[in-house]
This record gives structure tokens, C-alpha cells and sequence, in this order.
């Protein structure tokens, strides 16, 4: 193995794989090899271009640690996510499609019962959300346990505000709660609204660079699970948003997309008296049953 030019280089890489004992890591890194030799040529990379592609995954590296996860983000804007994603989750027709997990999920965070309000204190105009869990034939799934995230009216997730004296954030508009026996749910929280993806770091800074925005359409994110059932990761997103065609991460599908209703003050979804005006989200969930090894 001498003496490697430009035709004989990528061979050579993929030969040094043959010892590797786990076969899926040695078929994974041959493709890789293939494809990483395949853009270097096909661009004619230069040396200026790989060198700033190493200080840009550099500074992704650095600006990551257990809060922050820019290469999770990096994957989102190129839509390795959505693919990654959409490849590993085909589901029957009439299933909630699932999308994009995104950096924002806490462990850990409370259980509420039917009707509390999840806001926990987050700032935005109140809105009640309701809706089903069922199976693909229509059945009510009790006890489902729903995780639900978003953020508030400014754009924040509640990990991205300043933390308590404690070094801790508190969980606002976040919470875990389950399903009724027939099937429902229904919580009080906050409007959803459209808000950037961070963009202070190296991704905002490729975003500028290739003329793109960092903005996505109002969503809640949702995690549901039910013994049995493939777990459900996907968001609600706000319809008329100016940005579903344009999510800086590839997340929206039309399935996902549903009215949030204005409704005037007066007597609200959970019995309480309003006196200013709210929003109303009803939206029903259909699990996939977990197929053999699934
Ligand atoms: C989110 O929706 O929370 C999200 C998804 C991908 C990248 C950044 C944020
Ligand atoms: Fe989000």
C-alpha cells in the first residue's frame, strides 16, 4: 500500500476495512469512504475549502456540550434528520406521521393530570389542546402517556432562559401526562409561535453564508407512547404560519399541519372563566402497532 494517487486512494481505504469484525460499521464506513472520495472529487475540493471545513466542524464541537447540541442541529439544516427519520418510521396510511426530534426534549419533566395548565408561568396567550390517542382501527388507547414541549411567545424553550439561582431551569410549557379511558387528553398551555433555531454559532453563521433563514413555523412537539406501539415523535404544527413551506429544518408535513382556533373570553374548554380571549387545538393521534423486533 504505496504509492496511493488520486484513482488508487479510495480502494486502498476501503481495503484497510477488511479486519473490521462488525460487519454493518464496515458496510457503513466503506459508503461513507465512497461517497466523502466522491464529493472531493466531483467539487474538485481545494485545500483552503477541506481546511475550512474542519475549522466549521471545529467550532461545531466547540460550541457543543450537554445544553447545546450543534451537529443535532447541523444534521437538521442539511435534512439528515428528516431523511434519517422518515427512512425509519414508514408507517400505514392513517398513522400520525412522525418528525424531527429536535434539541429542545428534557428528561424528567412533571406529570400533570387532565387539564392542568403545562405553562407552568411561560409567557404567550393561553390555548387549551385536546384530542385522541387511537389505534389504527379507531380504538381508544387509555393511559397512553403523552410528553409535550414548546416554546413560548418570544421563541424560548424554557432550557434556553436564565437559569435559576440553583443553576436549574424550571419546566415551563413541558410536561408529561396521560391519556383518559377513553382515549383523551387535554391540557392547558401557551400559543405556539414561530421562532429561529439558535443561530449565534457556526450553523447561523452557514445559514448566513448560503442566504437561508433560521426561522420555523409554530409547532408543539409531542412524544407518545403506548405499550405495543412504535413511540410517536412528532410536532403539531400551527396552520397558516408563514413559514411551513420554509422550515429551516425540513420538519412540516401536511398531516402534522392544524387549526389552532381563537376563541372569544367566556367559559374555556376546562370549566374556568376567560376574560380575555384564548386558543383551542384539537388534534387526534393514531399509533402504529410495534411490528416483530420493533
Ligand atoms: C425544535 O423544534 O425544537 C428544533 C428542531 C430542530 C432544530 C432546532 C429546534
Ligand atoms: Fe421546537
Amino acid at each position: 500500500m504505496r504509492n496511493l494517487n488520486e484513482d488508487t486512494i479510495t480502494q486502498a481505504v476501503i481495503a484497510s476495512l477488511g479486519g473490521c469484525g462488525d460487519s454493518r460499521l464496515r458496510t457503513v464506513m466503506t459508503s461513507l469512504v465512497q461517497h466523502l472520495h466522491s464529493f472531493a472529487r466531483e467539487t474538485k475540493l481545494t485545500e483552503a475549502e477541506w481546511q475550512a471545513a474542519i475549522a466549521f466542524l471545529t467550532a461545531v464541537g466547540h460550541i457543543t456540550d450537554d445544553k447545546r447540541q450543534e451537529f443535532i442541529l447541523l444534521s437538521d439544516v442539511l435534512g439528515l434528520s428528516t431523511l434519517v427519520t422518515a427512512q425509519n418510521h414508514a408507517k400505514p396510511a392513517g398513522c400520525t406521521e412522525a418528525t424531527v426530534f429536535g434539541p429542545f426534549y428534557v428528561e424528567g419533566s412533571p406529570e400533570y393530570a387532565q387539564f392542568d395548565d403545562i405553562a407552568n408561568g411561560a409567557r404567550g396567550e393561553p390555548c387549551f389542546v385536546s384530542g385522541y390517542v387511537r389505534a389504527l382501527d379507531g380504538q381508544p388507547l387509555a393511559n397512553a402517556l403523552l410528553e409535550v414541549w414548546q416554546a413560548d411567545e418570544d421563541g424560548h424553550y424554557d432550557v434556553q432562559l436564565v437559569p435559576e439561582d440553583d443553576g436549574t431551569h424550571a419546566h415551563r410549557a413541558r410536561g408529561k401526562l396521560r391519556t383518559d379511558a377513553n382515549g383523551r387528553f387535554a391540557f392547558r398551555s401557551i400559543l405556539a409561535e414561530p421562532y429561529p433555531i439558535p443561530h449565534d454559532g457556526p450553523v447561523g453563521a452557514m445559514l448566513d453564508a448560503l442566504g437561508r433563514h433560521p426561522w420555523r413555523p409554530a409547532h408543539l412537539h409531542f412524544m407518545i407512547e403506548a405499550p405495543g406501539y412504535e413511540t410517536l415523535i412528532t410536532h403539531v404544527f400551527r396552520d397558516g404560519d408563514r413559514y411551513l413551506d420554509s422550515d429551516a429544518v425540513f420538519g412540516v408535513r401536511s398531516t402534522l399541519v392544524a387549526q389552532w382556533v381563537q376563541q372569544p373570553s367566556g367559559t374555556a374548554p376546562d370549566g374556568s372563566q376567560m376574560d380575555v380571549p384564548f386558543y383551542t387545538l384539537d388534534y387526534d393521534f393514531v399509533l402504529n402497532p410495534k411490528g416483530p423486533g420493533r
